[in-house]
């Protein structure tokens, strides 16, 4: 359609070569600003574009990966951002220690210093605490969190996590992921909040503001906090269970589940990060309707778009190395892990031949250049000059287990109790069975020191398993606990407890076809025959989403969905026993953030197994 301002237009196809139905922006919501306009920013912007030259300007849109370049790379080419890739690290070592972090930051900022007119930005996927660095508190994965509904604790995790990594000397994490998940097949569902686009915005407008720090108030963007990312922009929870599938919601179910991008701009995000995946076979990455008349002008939204990992690539026309669509589509800045350099030379090229328009060019620019004020960066110096940078006795310090381990209990939701038998007395024999008892790995999942979180739990460090919390709640009570992953015991228990689920995996390697996960059949063969001996069995779930659980569910006297809880599984122990003194400390408080399917094949089902919101306590009858 003839559709040539963005601005004028009632609604606009998509370029490409499948056209996306129209987009009719004026039926979108506009969140009240987060921040008062500000003339002596804008001016400042103005200055310094007027200053840089195309080489500079087309620098400040590329994001390179820190394992694909170096500081020498860095005074050549004035890039402005780069991130380190979940796989990524100082010297290519994920166990590099903390300083080791901080002391690259510095070396790139200075490296950096010399090319760039604007100090370089350093993004990581804290999506969990700071998960990527070693000695970091490990927070549950956001499906937990979701489950707690817990905003206030959804802001000290941000605070906390802003502040962790602030002591390695970095600048900004890609979180909160803010999608609605619609189909539990999918592999990132443990990165949602939820399947209700309310509460993903409630959780996802309380941790940006944790990361970030209030709008409007002085500790927005100070020294203690981070620039944070909504993403994935748009629609990566509804592709049928699909990783980078193809979402073919109507435009008013994409508007419903678009409610945490209002909440997020609501508490000034600085930054979204465009979707791998397709609205009607379009990518996200090219879908200027989206992206520039939804996100930046209906919603005005003034900080930066940022692309997926080389998610550019996939556009008609594109390569890794070379995308003037994503650019004209609305991506500010480009994410380029190993193609930066070409992708570079290329962009500088198309800026110079007018194939990326001068105008649009210019306001990517200003884009980024606000968001580096806005974080001070001009004024904060090298990284370890900072207020909180190598203070690395916060990297799992004391304060923030606690939070940790806090979320955890919160996160928990009870399925089942027959003849409430939690909360158990801790002064018992206790067996603690199945894989996943001690076994620190499965129960952070995936973005945990490495992408696909397949490191060894003697690497996550400082950690407690669930294994260990209950054996401190039953001895310091004066009971006995034997671990067995296999169920084998000497003196008969008074109860088992058995933590089985699904192994870590990150993004598409989690996609499943069917809710029947990898264990399934060992798992409920040990709850049966515990349960055939008439033990009293308490059966506690480890997973990023509902599994198909039915015979487990039967097996168990009592049923717990733990999620991924995260480093500090001590938080099961606290729910799932009383006080020594036969009190009741804590209770369910958990409910279910999606709905628990009740067919293996049924990702999202309309008759659910368990309903949205389902969540016991010990007194539920
Ligand atoms: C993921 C993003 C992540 C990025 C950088 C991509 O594969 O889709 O969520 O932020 O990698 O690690």
């Amino acid at each position: 359609m003839a559709c040539l301002g963005l601005a004028g237009c009632a609604a606009f196809a998509s370029p490409g070569a499948v056209a996306a139905p129209a987009v009719h922006p004026a039926q979108w919501p506009r969140p009240a600003a987060a921040l008062p306009a500000d003339p002596q920013l804008e001016a400042r912007i103005e200055a310094l574009l007027a200053r840089m030259t195309p080489a500079e300007k087309v620098g400040q849109l590329v994001q390179g990966d820190i394992d694909s370049l170096t500081a020498a790379d860095l005074r050549q080419v004035p890039l402005g951002s780069v991130l380190n890739g979940a796989n990524s690290a100082p010297r290519h070592d994920r166990l590099a220690s903390p300083r080791e972090w901080l002391e690259l930051a510095d070396r790139f900022y200075a490296a950096a210093a010399a090319a760039a007119p604007l100090p370089l930005l350093w993004a990581t996927d804290a999506i969990h605490g700071h998960n990527d660095i070693r000695g970091a508190t490990i927070f549950p994965h956001n499906i937990g969190l979701g489950a707690a509904r817990d905003p206030a604790l959804l802001r000290r995790i941000g605070a906390a996590t802003a502040l962790e990594v602030r002591a390695t000397g970095l600048d900004w994490t890609f979180a909160p992921t803010v999608a609605v998940v619609r189909d539990v097949r999918w592999g990132r569902s443990y990165e949602s909040y939820g399947e209700n686009p309310q509460l993903v915005a409630e959780c996802a407008a309380a941790l940006v503001e944790g990361l970030q720090g209030r709008a409007g108030t002085p500790e927005f963007l100070d020294a203690a906090h981070v620039l944070a990312t909504a993403k994935h922009f748009l629609g990566d929870g509804g592709t049928g269970g699909r990783d980078e599938g193809d979402n073919t919601q109507s435009e008013a179910a994409l508007r419903r589940d678009a409610a945490a991008y209002v909440a997020a701009i609501g508490a000034g995000v600085q930054a979204v990060m465009a979707s791998f995946s397709s609205w009607h076979g379009v990518k996200m990455h090219g879908n200027r309707a989206l992206l520039t008349g939804v996100l930046k002008e209906r919603m005005g939204f003034d900080g930066l778009v940022i692309g997926d990992w080389d998610g550019h690539a996939q556009l008609p026309g594109c390569s890794a190395v070379s995308c003037p669509a994503a650019i004209d589509a609305g991506i500010d800045v480009v994410m380029a892990p190993a193609g930066w350099r070409d992708f570079y030379a290329n962009t500088l090229a198309q800026a110079r031949s007018g194939a990326i328009p001068a105008a649009r060019l210019d306001e990517a620019v200003r884009r980024v250049l606000r968001v580096k004020l806005r974080a001070h960066l001009p004024e904060e110096g090298p990284p370890s000059s900072r207020p909180f940078a190598g203070h690395f006795e916060l990297l799992g310090s004391s304060a923030h287990r606690a939070l940790a381990r806090r979320a955890v209990r919160e996160s928990l939701v009870l399925l089942k109790n027959e003849h409430a038998l939690l909360p158990l007395a801790p002064r018992a024999r206790v067996l603690v069975a199945g894989q996943g008892a001690d076994n620190v790995t499965q129960q952070c999942g995936g973005f945990t020191l490495d992408w696909q979180g397949t490191r060894p739990g003697r690497d996550i460090r400082p950690a407690e398993s669930i294994y260990a919390g209950i054996r401190a709640a039953v001895t310091a009570a004066g009971g006995s606990v034997q671990l067995s992953p296999s169920g084998e015991f000497g003196a008969r228990p008074d109860v088992a407890i058995v933590v089985f689920g699904e192994s870590p995996y990150a993004e598409g390697a989690g996609d499943l076809t069917s809710l029947a996960y990898d264990g399934e059949a060992r798992d409920r063969a040990l709850l049966e025959r515990l349960h055939a001996q008439g033990i009293a069995v308490v059966a506690v779930l480890i997973s990023g989403r509902p599994l198909w659980i039915e015979g487990e569910l039967a097996a168990a006297d009592a049923f717990v969905a733990a999620w991924l809880p995260g480093a500090e599984g001590g938080g099961v122990a606290d729910v799932l026993f009383r006080a020594p003194d036969g009190s009741r400390r804590h209770d369910f408080r958990g409910r279910l953030p999606v709905s628990w399917p009740r067919a293996p094949s049924a990702g999202a089902s309309p008759q659910p197994l368990f309903p949205y919101g389902y969540g016991l306590r010990y007194a539920s009858r």
